[in-house]
């Protein structure tokens, strides 16, 4: 008598690696899959390492270009830049975002010149310019000022599409905050020029430590949970997707990501049509550097990145994208 059925014997399928491959599609891991987060400072010349994160630097743009030339030629295809300033002042509405000596701005032209095809998307917030540290502008009783905030996240987010990002990516969760930038890039003309990268679902997480650190973006007084998502909610990020796709959103957002799978998952699933990055954040990098020795934090970070793809990501923006690059390229 035959105890099994044929039917029932799942592992006919998979024992060899190639026959793998095809039981785990759309899990490749790519150089387009990958967008790669650097810190740019006012000094040009100037290169600090990050305490709190193992081989992550912040760069003035000299130093900036020095380093992206390696990783280009290894297949680097795009990066999301922080402006951090040291000595133009912070105010309460975050004046230096924009102004002209924003390191942001006045590194834009020269990433355009020195690597043509690499996508440049800039983080778009109030955070790092503000004498309070909060993402928006605040009322006399430290309420967020909603038309006030949009107001000035839309001004930021014009001036580094004209300065010439390819994408602007708000990060502050302001309400609307994407109508109110695309109505200031369909007034310049360039709409069809810039897209729009909304961290749609962002959770109030505590993975932000290594992060704010590093920018020195922390909240003066009070927290961030107001205006960033509540972690338990799958509803609110159900909503604020749907709203920002409605304002017009070219690509959403899932941040952080491996606790949030599932909030990748529904996104998806909803919205097929629009690009869906995740942001592994700096807590997450933290975390899976101390997972082990250097072939158990290649073989976690991997098996991480393919199940991020599985639940429903295309991109995902990571500070191991040299790491990875040299994993997929098999060059040092
Ligand atoms: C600020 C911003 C944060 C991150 C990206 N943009 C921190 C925060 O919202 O407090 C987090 C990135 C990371 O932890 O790697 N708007
Ligand atoms: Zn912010």
């Amino acid at each position: 008598m035959n105890l099994f059925s044929p039917e029932h014997i799942l592992q006919g399928g998979y024992f060899h690696s190639t026959l793998r491959k095809l039981q785990e599609p759309n899990t490749s891991i790519e150089p387009h899959n990958i967008m790669y987060p650097v810190f740019l400072l006012e000094n040009d010349d100037a290169l600090q390492p990050v305490s709190s994160m193992p081989n992550v630097y912040r760069y003035g743009i000299n130093q900036l270009i020095l380093n992206l030339k390696d990783l280009v030629a290894k297949g680097l295809k795009s990066i999301l830049i922080f402006g951090i300033v040291e000595t133009l002042e912070k105010d309460a509405i975050g004046s230096s975002a924009d102004v002209k000596e924003n390191p942001v701005i006045k590194a834009l032209p020269f990433l355009r010149e020195a690597f043509p095809d690499l996508v440049l998307a800039c983080d778009v917030c109030l955070c790092p310019y503000t004498s309070h540290g909060h993402c928006g502008v605040l009322t006399a009783n430290g309420a967020i000022d909603h038309a006030a905030s949009t107001k000035r996240i839309a001004e930021v987010a014009l001036a580094y599409a004209k300065a010439g990002a390819h994408i602007v990516a708000p990060s502050d969760m302001m309400d609307n905050r994407i109508k109110a930038i695309k109505d200031a890039l369909v007034s310049h003309k360039l709409e069809n020029q810039v897209s729009v990268l909304s961290y749609s679902c962002k959770f109030a997480s505590s993975m932000y430590g290594p992060f704010r650190d590093t920018m020195k973006s922390s909240p003066m007084a009070g927290d961030r949970k107001c205006y960033q998502l509540p972690p338990g909610s799958a509803g609110l990020a159900a909503r604020a997707a749907a709203r920002d796709v409605a304002e017009g959103a070219d690509f959403l957002m899932v941040k952080p990501g491996l606790p949030y799978l599932d909030i990748v998952r529904q996104t998806k699933d909803k919205f097929p049509n629009h690009p869906l990055f995740i942001y592994q954040v700096s807590g997450e990098y933290a975390m899976i550097c101390r997972s082990g020795d250097t072939a158990e934090v290649h073989s976690t970070l991997m098996e991480t990145l393919t199940c991020m793809r599985r639940a429903g990501a295309d991109c995902i923006i990571t500070y191991f994208a040299p790491l990875i690059l040299s994993i997929v390229s098999g060059k040092p």
